[in-house]
């Protein structure tokens, strides 16, 4: 299959709207990160995105939507989650509800709950708007692959797989939106973004984060969300994030850059500096920042084909628990505290 890379208009998004109708799979800017789009009420749609991702089918999809009206028919709207929808929709908010038989199972992996959400970014609501479906959309990057947040790294790994990626520039926020949990009592976030847990708990009165997002599932444990206990965001290369005072990961890092073969910094740019002719990458001065590049800096990182990554981390909390949620899975848990 030939796939087209066409810059994000008028014109193409009525192409990619007409693409979606007829059931075919494609891929689209969000706010957050590339997505990869399918009818989400079409059961061979949906599967086609499993397909081209390589997703093992028990991990369910995110149903976009242009508005919170288009939601009727398809799940239960709590008090809680309309509050939540009024204060941070459109947004980089997935929220997770019960839903109705409409929405078919292969899109929730069987579950009897569904994540919706309606992004911002306004080249994927004009397209929500012109398909007038909605649209089940996991990040647009291959199984196990940091996810996309150019149109570029869509094409690299979805190169002949799906028809037509719309290019809509960089995402702006750069990891995946919070999935927040409305099933139970409390709200749970089961994977942080840049809506931060304060953010919910200030509109919902309250908010719990689920113990997996700073630690691995221990042996036999069930995940809260099926994501999270697939392979995620793995670079090629080994990888440990180091946190502390700006002083000790400098003399760390260089350390452990000294004694490896092939290793790169990804470091605050402020330490940049310090690393002289080693080869260093910069993750931006604040979590926002960190959250814009990382996925960007993993890629680039093993392009160089290094074989260890000495990676600066923030505090995990506020906006930073997302880019350390991200950065503990990409170095499988190598955390280590200065
Ligand atoms: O920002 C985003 O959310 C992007 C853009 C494209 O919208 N999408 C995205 O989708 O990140 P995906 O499939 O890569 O991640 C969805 C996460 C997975 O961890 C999945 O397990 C979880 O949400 N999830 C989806 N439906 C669920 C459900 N019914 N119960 C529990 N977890 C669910
Ligand atoms: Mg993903």
């Amino acid at each position: 299959m030939n796939t087209l890379c066409v810059p994000s208009g008028p014109e193409s998004i009525q192409t990619a709207a007409d693409l979606l109708r007829r059931g075919q799979v494609v891929a689209f800017p969000t706010e957050t990160v590339y997505g990869l789009g399918a009818d989400a009420l079409n059961d061979a749609a949906v599967r086609a995105i499993f397909t081209a991702k390589e997703r093992p089918a028990d991990n369910p999809l995110i149903v976009h939507v242009a508005e919170q009206g288009q939601l009727e028919g398809l799940c239960h709207v709590t008090d809680t989650a309309k509050k939540l929808m009024d204060a941070y929709w459109p947004g980089p908010l997935t929220l997770l509800l019960m839903k109705t038989s409409r929405v078919p199972d292969v899109t929730t992996a069987g579950l009897p709950s569904v994540a919706v959400r309606c992004p911002r970014h306004p080249v994927a609501l004009a397209l929500l708007r012109a398909c007038k479906v909605p649209i089940a959309a996991p990040s647009a990057n291959r199984s196990g692959r940091p996810s996309p947040t150019t149109a570029a790294h869509v094409y690299e790994d979805m190169q002949g797989r799906i028809p037509m990626i719309l290019d809509g520039g960089n995402c702006q926020v750069g990891v995946e939106s919070t999935v927040v949990d409305l099933t139970g009592d409390i709200p749970c976030v089961l994977r942080p973004g840049a809506i931060t847990p304060q953010d919910i708990a200030a509109v919902a009165g309250n908010c719990t984060v689920a113990s997996s997002v700073m630690r691995p599932l221990k042996e036999g444990e069930r995940a809260p969300s099926p994501g999270m206990k697939h392979r995620h965001y793995a670079p090629r290369a080994k990888m440990t994030v180091l946190v502390g005072p700006d002083e000790n990961v400098t003399a760390e890092m260089i350390r452990r850059y000294d004694a490896a073969e092939n290793a790169v910094i990804l470091a605050h740019d402020s330490l940049l500096p310090a690393f002289g002719p080693r080869r260093a990458f910069g993750l931006g001065n604040s979590p926002r920042e960190s959250a814009h590049l990382l996925f960007q800096r993993l890629r680039e990182m093993d392009e160089t084909g290094c074989t260890l990554i000495l990676a600066q981390g923030w505090e995990a909390q506020g906006e930073g628990l997302a880019v350390m949620n991200r950065m503990a899975r990409a170095a499988a848990f190598d955390i280590v505290e200065l």
